[in-house]
């Protein structure tokens, strides 16, 4: 733990094992919780700017989720043919199925040509062109002419893009002397009177002490919850702790119906094949060999947009044309493709297809399903990245003292569906936003709010009481059971019965919280309790998932409603916003899309039909 900025303090003392359990305390001009690519890029951005800057996170900062993103990054740099970031704006707004929020999208396809080369000159080891410049590969529903060609716009590192930007932002980081707090976990938000945020509380789990971080702003950065999820591309701890800090602090989530499921997840073990796969010319096939996408997005075709792929696999594995002995998946090919574009371009998917699915790319097809991969929903924000929220009836009015970016944000620039590749640029440009902002709304000589009394005993009583659960069920079964009902109730195709039938089961899980059993008592490196934390906050998210994926009654992007199969404007152009209680009851109102971009230099695009 780093000494400096510490004192010790027993004020408003919280019980742990009935014994009276001290805070360290801490002071902070900026507090970022999340140490993946947003996280990194706003904490060296504060502390680039003068802000004293501290970084908490669950695990080492290279560990973060982000080092899993494969295909690239997207910018309408044109290296490899003509763009536009009008086209790509298009495209965004398209991919979103007309939920995206245009002035967030027109910011962040703006700010992404120079975010790209900030990145280059920071040290990420892009892949080259002949010609010396940042590598372009295409990517799903990313095109040129507002969806006349093929763009090649998504900037990559061959495939390894989210680990060589990762690495490098946590070196600025480091060069910029922010402050780390690692293998901290944040348990929850501490909030004024007022609905202030004006700290955090974590606990250090290398030593069991409790945290206390008094900040003037405290931005979330832990991003996505798929592990509510049985199979998804997810780490293990991608568990959206910051979502579930907010709706305990009794902020809304928005947008949670919308979950991405990947095209190409490794069947039977969820590991992701990139996009990228498909840009560099692979595509899928069905148990009669027949390239299927051809009928689904006849211009487009494995490039259209995920939710289309996935909808589109999904449907042939259904009527029968699926491959395997259980006809239960899809071929993904590249045998074709010249061994020299594979071993430069994608040499790990080559080697995680030959240990996950045993499949030598050279020869054999990657058996891959449609895997839950990213959360489109999230805590909402402006383009600044501050938190906003519904107070008095303002759908923009702003949380004071609290900030998200990434994917625990729904800015909102992916709307009902992002398109691969704006993910890692989300990451970077709100992440930097996040610094813009504080340096322009912050003072380091004025002190933060003070914290008020009792702060950190919710999240002190929630730990000891986890701490305590002496029931019958262990955390894994309850998580299992939970991740069951999210797989088979709430997927790439939807009901309102299957969907009513995961809210019931769901609401039966959420009771069986208090019969769960936590065997190991310690407060240092325990495992089962900081996992059944994280079931607490996945719960939390599940619930609103599916509660309000069962109120849209439209289909859009990738909530797909068999029972309203259309898209539905006049009802359903809105942003869905879900509060939930203590005892998972949610409560639902809905905020307007944002259809103005942001300057005069590009119109709205207006909602046509969303083919491919
Ligand atoms: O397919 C991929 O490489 C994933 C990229 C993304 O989700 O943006």
């Amino acid at each position: 733990m780093p000494e400096e900025n510490v004192h010790d303090t027993s004020v408003a003392a919280p019980k742990i094992n009935g014994q009276a359990y001290p805070f360290t305390d801490h002071v902070y001009d900026v507090v970022v919780v999340g140490a993946g690519g947003a996280g990194l890029r706003a904490t060296f951005g504060m502390a680039e700017k003068g802000l004293k800057t501290a970084c908490i996170s669950k695990v080492y900062p290279t560990r973060s989720h982000t080092v899993a993103a494969q295909g690239g990054i997207s910018a309408s740099l044109g290296n490899m043919g003509e763009d536009d970031w009008r086209w790509h704006m298009y495209d965004t707004v398209k991919g979103s199925d007309w939920l995206g929020d245009q002035d967030a999208i027109e910011y962040m396809v703006r700010e992404a040509v120079p975010a790209i080369i900030e990145l280059e000159h920071y040290g990420v080891p892009f892949s080259r062109t002949e010609a010396g410049k940042i590598y372009q590969r295409p990517f799903g529903g990313m095109t040129t002419h507002f969806g006349k060609g093929i763009a090649q716009r998504t900037c990559a590192a061959a495939d390894r893009t989210g680990h060589a930007i990762l690495h490098t932002l946590y070196q600025q980081a480091l060069k910029h002397q922010a402050q780390f707090f690692v293998e901290y976990f944040a348990v929850d938000l501490i909030m004024d009177d007022e609905g202030n945020c004006v700290g955090v509380v974590a606990w250090n789990l290398d030593d069991g002490t409790m945290h206390r971080f008094n900040a003037k702003m405290v931005v979330l950065a832990t991003g996505g919850y798929g592990r509510a999820y049985f199979s998804c591309t997810s780490a293990h701890t991608c568990t959206g702790d910051g979502n579930a800090m907010a709706l305990r602090a009794g902020l809304p989530l928005q947008d949670m119906e919308f979950i991405q499921f990947h095209p190409s997840g490794i069947y039977g073990a969820g590991c992701l094949i990139t996009e990228g796969v498909r840009g560099e010319g692979g595509y899928l096939t069905n148990s009669a060999g027949e390239r299927f996408m051809e009928r689904y997005a006849p211009s487009a075709k494995d490039l259209a947009s995920r939710d289309v792929v996935s909808r589109s696999m999904t449907m042939e594995i259904r009527e029968g044309r699926g491959v395997g002995p259980l006809k239960d998946h899809i071929h993904l090919h590249i045998e074709h493709l010249d061994p020299k574009v594979i071993h430069e371009r994608l040499p790990g998917i080559a080697e995680t297809a030959r240990i996950f699915a045993g499949v030598d790319v050279t020869r054999e097809p990657i058996p891959v399903l449609p895997t839950c991969h990213y959360n489109m929903g999230g805590v909402p924000t402006n383009y600044r990245a501050e938190v906003v929220t519904l107070k008095n009836g303002n759908p923009d009015s702003v949380v004071q003292g609290l900030m998200a970016i990434g994917e625990a944000a729904c800015v909102s620039v992916h709307g009902a569906n992002r398109l691969g590749s704006n993910s890692l640029l989300d990451l970077v440009v709100f992440g930097r936003a996040a610094a813009l902002r504080c340096a322009e709304i912050l003072n380091p000589e004025e002190s933060a709010r003070s914290l008020p009394k009792g702060a950190g005993d919710y999240a002190v009583s929630r730990l000891d009481k986890a701490r305590h659960a002496k029931g019958e069920i262990p955390t894994a079964a309850l998580r299992l059971e939970m991740q069951k009902v999210m797989q088979s109730n709430c997927a790439v195709f939807r009901t309102g019965e299957i969907l009513q039938e995961g809210c019931d089961h769901l609401r039966r899980i959420w009771a069986k919280r208090d019969q769960i059993k936590v065997e190991d008592r310690s407060m240092i490196w325990n495992s089962d309790l900081v996992e059944t934390l994280e079931l607490d906050n996945l719960l939390y998210q599940a619930s609103v998932t599916i509660e309000s994926a069962r109120n849209r009654q439209e289909s859009r992007g990738a909530h797909a409603r068999e029972d309203f199969a259309e898209r539905d404007d006049q009802k359903w152009m809105k942003h869905s916003v879900a509060w939930a209680d203590e005892s998972g009851k949610v409560k639902i109102d809905y905020r307007p899309v944002h259809l103005q971009p942001l300057t005069n230099d590009v119109q709205s695009f207006p909602p046509k039909a969303r083919v491919y």
